[in-house]
């Protein structure tokens, strides 16, 4: 995929990162059906790039996602059904299925406005850090529209029932610091240190065993709506697919390193990660 072809997106690859950006700064990066068409394939085509081992995130000029354009993705579809239906698949594609699952850790990094919609790829995220100065706001209710699509699911599931109700009912703004007071984001900081907070949390990540990342957020989400009784039955089978899976064989590096050579301490940092350890282990078949 060439990505100085796409119009609506931008994709910078460096030491790892993949740092994708909405770019429609004219408008605030509002999501048109063009845009969710170009970031369905910018997912797909990231997902088992080896040269990804992070994604983040971010919106070019002063806005993260003003939400979805109201005049390309409603106004100008409402009498054109099939478009219509094509625009909403690629929108709940990206936003939700393919960015919830991304192979890989992802990480929001919100630097202006965040409206509406865009909550739902802020939740899709796996970290999120913002701009103290970043002004978020669930504007549905001042459009006489319902925070639909599925904004109102993940602000009630992902915030407290109290704030989910509060903001989507008032319509109030807030910024980065108040986003972080109530767990919106993960952390806050000064615009001016936004890229480099993130790019360290990038570097963190990408230095430790992808497929153990993989498996936790992947466990994580899925154990959310399980009960106590299928969620240990899960875990222990996502443990044991993680152990075929893991051609690193993390687990049996760090027991050695800690128990016999006596080289680290998990509880300080990552063990001393040897890539190629499992090169010759099973292939997973279809
Ligand atoms: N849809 C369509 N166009 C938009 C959107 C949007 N969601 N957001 C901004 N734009 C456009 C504006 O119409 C304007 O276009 P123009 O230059 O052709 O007039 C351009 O982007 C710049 O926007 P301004 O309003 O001039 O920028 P400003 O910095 O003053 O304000 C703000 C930014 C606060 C984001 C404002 O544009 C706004 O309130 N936008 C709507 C945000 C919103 O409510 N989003 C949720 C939509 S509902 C949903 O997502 C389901």
């Amino acid at each position: 995929m060439n990505f100085n072809e796409l119009k609506n997106v931008k994709v910078r690859i460096a030491d790892g990162i993949a740092w994708v950006s909405l770019n429609r700064p004219e408008k605030r990066n509002a999501m048109s059906p063009d845009l969710h068409f170009e970031m369905v394939d910018v997912l797909k085509e990231l997902a088992e790039d080896t040269a990804v081992r992070v994604l983040v995130l971010s919106g070019e000029g002063d806005s993260w996602c003003a939400g979805q354009d109201i005049k390309l993705f409603f106004r100008d579809l409402d009498d054109k059904p099939r478009e219509r239906h094509l625009a909403r698949l690629a929108n709940h594609e990206w936003r939700w299925t393919l960015l919830s699952s991304f192979p890989k850790p992802t990480i929001a990094m919100v630097n202006g406005y965040c409206f509406g919609g865009a909550f739902v790829q802020l939740f899709a995220c796996d970290f999120a850090i913002a701009a103290d100065e970043a002004l978020f706001g669930l504007s549905e209710v001042n459009w006489g529209i319902l925070p639909g699509g599925l904004v109102g699911k993940v602000i009630v599931d992902g915030l407290s029932y109290r704030d989910a109700v509060y903001y989507s009912m008032t319509g109030e703004q807030f910024n980065g610091k108040k986003a972080s007071e109530i767990r919106l984001v993960t952390q806050s900081v000064p615009a001016a240190e936004l890229r480099e907070k993130t790019e360290l949390l990038a570097h963190e990540l990408a230095k430790k065993n992808p497929q153990t990342l993989r498996t936790i957020k992947e466990s994580l989400r899925l154990v959310r709506g399980m009960s106590v009784d299928q969620a240990a039955d899960y875990l222990l089978a996502k443990e044991r697919e993680m152990r075929f899976l893991d051609t690193e064989r993390g687990r049996e590096q760090a027991m050695t390193q800690f128990l016999d050579e006596k080289t680290y301490r998990p509880g300080y940092g990552a063990y001393q990660r040897n890539e190629d350890a499992g090169a010759n282990q099973p292939k997973e078949s279809s």
